[in-house]
């Protein structure tokens, strides 16, 4: 009865309450309070799976990074870890608590365009893989840091592949005008540096075109740009291009009416696109490294919010609904203006009513998760379960008006395990400091 395409693998509708993983929504919402993040570990792990068959049935060597910006706790590290993924980290805190799941230091690729020195010698003292670079003063900073080393740090070189991705712009990242990524003319610079700090060892390309992409073709066109750039650090350099990595991106649908992109497509496409290349400039295969992040946590989080209140019209129908969370905990529909599917968890077969809005509880106009809802008529004490919740809201949240953030947890076969606990006021004064 559920779209599993948009709601988790094991949700289902059992006497009109949903149950995610064998659990029933409105008793981990009695037991944990709301907001509460709800992961299907089920969800997770097949995502996670899909994945790496999907590219070892191309038959090229390949790696999948799961990006740790979408949701990042020590619980999804070590699902991340045990299911044999790689991770892709942006700061040195992302890397402590990949560190404290027990992900392979090897497996880990460490990004950013304006990180710290500590942050890259945390990197650089713990082995990670490759560190990413984004901009020449960065890769400087790298070399000098790393003189003088006897087991020279992996390194790979982000670039603007020059292609705009079709996607909200905040999320395009491909284009020459993107904060992100060298410009293709740095790359010579950027050889020569690699080429004469003995500290640094050259491991290949990078690009990121952007996020919650549905369009394969774009991303073939980014192997394509990211070969021919490496055939020209090959014969200008004589740098070889061992991993090639196009980002992640792969879109995930959040309405009953779109359709998932296809695994399959996607990795055939990337690989495709690799072979067909390289023979073209006679490069031997680098390893093909992907980085999914929303679509590998996107659909196995659901939200649960109380409905706290209603605002009606003057004919008596419901204007909004207001819940206890919103924009702090989901900033996406403010910011992107996302789009999210709901449903009543306590009554989720009673018959819809007329569309209606769901504002959140902050100070904010912009603070409404969903617009022109078909939900039951829903009275103060429902709950209230929003789809594809998974990915980039609780990363992204914050504690606008001192609210504490949500709790998380993780489901699977009738049982739930806290993986995040929810923020308390004493956490949140625990960093005011008084005159
Ligand atoms: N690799 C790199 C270098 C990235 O910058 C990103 C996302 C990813 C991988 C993972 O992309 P994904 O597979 O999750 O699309 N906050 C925005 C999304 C920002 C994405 C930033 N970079 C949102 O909520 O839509």
């Amino acid at each position: 009865m559920l779209p599993h395409h948009i709601w988790p693998d094991t949700a289902t509708i059992s006497a009109g309450r949903l149950q995610i993983g064998g659990c029933d929504a409105q008793a981990l919402a009695a037991a944990h309070g709301t907001p509460l993040y709800v992961f299907d570990e089920a969800t997770l792990r097949r995502a996670m799976r899909a994945y790496l068959a999907a590219f070892r049935r191309q038959g090229l060597p390949f790696g999948v990074h799961y990006a740790a910006k979408a949701l990042l706790t020590t619980a999804l590290a070590q699902l991340v870890a045990q299911e044999g993924l790689g991770l892709d980290v942006v700061s040195g805190t992302e890397l402590l608590v990949a560190r404290r799941a027990g992900v392979p230091m090897a497996q880990i690729h460490f990004h950013g365009n304006a990180r710290s020195d500590a942050e890259l010698e945390r990197a650089v003292a713990w082995g990670v893989g490759a560190v990413v670079v984004d901009t020449l003063d960065e890769l400087e900073r790298l070399a000098t840091l790393t003189a003088g080393r006897a087991q020279p740090q992996g390194l790979m070189l982000r670039v603007a592949p020059g292609i705009e991705a079709r996607t909200h712009r905040y999320i395009a990242t491909g284009d020459a005008d993107s904060k992100f990524g060298l410009p293709p003319e740095a790359l010579d610079a950027a050889a020569q540096r690699i080429r004469a700090s003995a500290g640094l060892r050259f491991l290949g390309l990078h690009a990121h075109i952007g996020s919650q992409l549905f369009d394969l073709e774009r991303l073939g066109a980014t192997v394509a740009v990211l070969v021919r750039l490496a055939a020209r650090l090959r014969t200008r350099h004589g740098l070889t291009t061992e991993e090639l990595s196009p980002g992640g991106g792969l879109g995930t649908p959040s309405l009953a009416e779109e359709t998932a992109p296809d695994l399959e497509a996607y990795a055939a496409t990337l690989s495709a696109s690799l072979r067909q290349h390289c023979a073209a400039h006679a490069l031997p295969l680098p390893r093909l490294t992907v980085e999914p992040g929303r679509s590998i946590v996107a659909r196995a989080g659901v939200a649960l919010y109380t409905v706290m209140g209603r605002k009606l019209a003057a004919d008596g129908s419901i204007r909004y609904l207001y819940v206890d969370g919103g924009m702090a905990d989901n900033l996406r529909p403010a910011l992107y203006h996302a789009r999210y599917t709901a449903l009543l968890a306590n009554r989720a077969s009673a018959p819809p009513g007329p569309p209606v809005a769901v504002a959140g509880r902050y100070c904010e106009s912009g603070d409404v998760l969903l617009r022109d809802v078909r939900l039951p008529p829903a009275h103060p004490g429902d709950l209230l379960a929003v789809a594809t919740a998974g990915a980039y809201t609780l990363s992204m949240a914050s504690t606008y008006n001192l609210v504490p953030r949500p709790a998380a947890v993780l489901v699977a076969a009738g049982r739930a395990r806290l993986i995040q606990r929810r923020e308390t006021e004493a956490d949140v004064l625990a960093r005011d400091v008084p005159l």
